[in-house]
């Protein structure tokens, strides 16, 4: 797992002086707090910063937006695993005997497998085969075995770790699960090859009403995501909506 400040999701390079020390004083507040972890677990948002509240509520919103979609949700590009199990907790929470919906995550848990030209002209050091590398798989697989313990059905299998590089793993999936129905394509692999394929597989199986949300469309770090839905089904074929408060984010409802 990334420890510390070589943890991806941090970009320490990017960050100034201030947000830096901001990182620090964090935590340090937290390792030398007096709660027991449980507490500070319970008590989340003393320490979760603002900006991963705003993403934890941002995939609420797009779970309300589907609760009543019939399908599975999907997320293509697991890294540490937060919004996958996010969408798992929501599932629990909100519709506790829908056994049906699958929350599904595709993800090598080592990092970018290939780039393709359409990705080039990135600024971002993670932009290259290796980049975003995070080995969760075990450490997630317990974690799906204590959120089974927390929940009702809890004998069901809701989550699914898929593991590999999707040019494979995405094809033999739908082969292997021809029932497969998608209320929510949680897009967010950053990169053109993989964003294509999931499209390729997954479009066929969302129903109108169902969510397409994407994490770079519009990014320039990223430009193969956005080059991949232009490929696949064309901007102006979406009425792409924005998060107006997790920036990069977006997402259009099937119609
Ligand atoms: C930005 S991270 C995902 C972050 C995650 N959705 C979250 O909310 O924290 C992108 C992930 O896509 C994965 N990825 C990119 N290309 C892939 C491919 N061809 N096959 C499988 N996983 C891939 C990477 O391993 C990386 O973990």
């Amino acid at each position: 797992m990334g420890k510390g400040k070589k943890g991806y999701r941090l970009g320490f390079e990017k960050r100034d002086e201030r947000e830096r020390s901001f990182i620090d004083d964090l935590e340090k507040g937290y390792s030398e707090s007096g709660l027991t972890d449980i507490e500070k677990l319970m008590n989340f948002s003393m320490y979760v910063p603002r900006q991963d509240i705003a993403t934890f509520i941002y995939k609420y919103e797009l779970f309300k937006r589907v609760v009543n979609v019939h399908g599975s949700i999907v997320e293509c590009g697991v890294a540490f695993g937060g919004g996958l199990m996010a969408f798992a907790q929501f599932s629990a929470i909100f519709e506790e005997v829908n056994y049906t919906r699958k929350i599904i995550g595709f993800d090598t848990f080592a990092g970018f497998p290939h780039l393709s030209s359409k990705d080039s002209g990135s600024s971002s050091g993670h932009s290259r085969v290796g980049g975003m590398a995070v080995d969760s798989f075990k450490e997630l697989e317990k974690c799906i075995g204590l959120y089974n313990r927390n929940r009702f059905l809890g004998h069901i299998n809701k989550v699914e770790l898929v593991k590999g590089d999707v040019m494979k793993t995405i094809p033999k999936y739908i082969k292997d699960n021809p029932s497969l129905v998608v209320s929510l394509l949680y897009l967010d692999f950053d990169l053109y090859e993989a964003t294509k394929v999931a499209l390729k597989y997954f479009l066929p199986r969302m129903p109108k009403g169902a969510v397409i949300a994407f994490d770079e469309v519009g990014h320039p770090d990223w430009p193969g995501e956005t080059q991949a839905v232009i490929d696949a089904i064309g901007l102006n074929n979406l009425r792409l909506e924005r998060c107006t408060f997790d920036t990069t984010r977006s997402f259009a409802v099937l119609e």
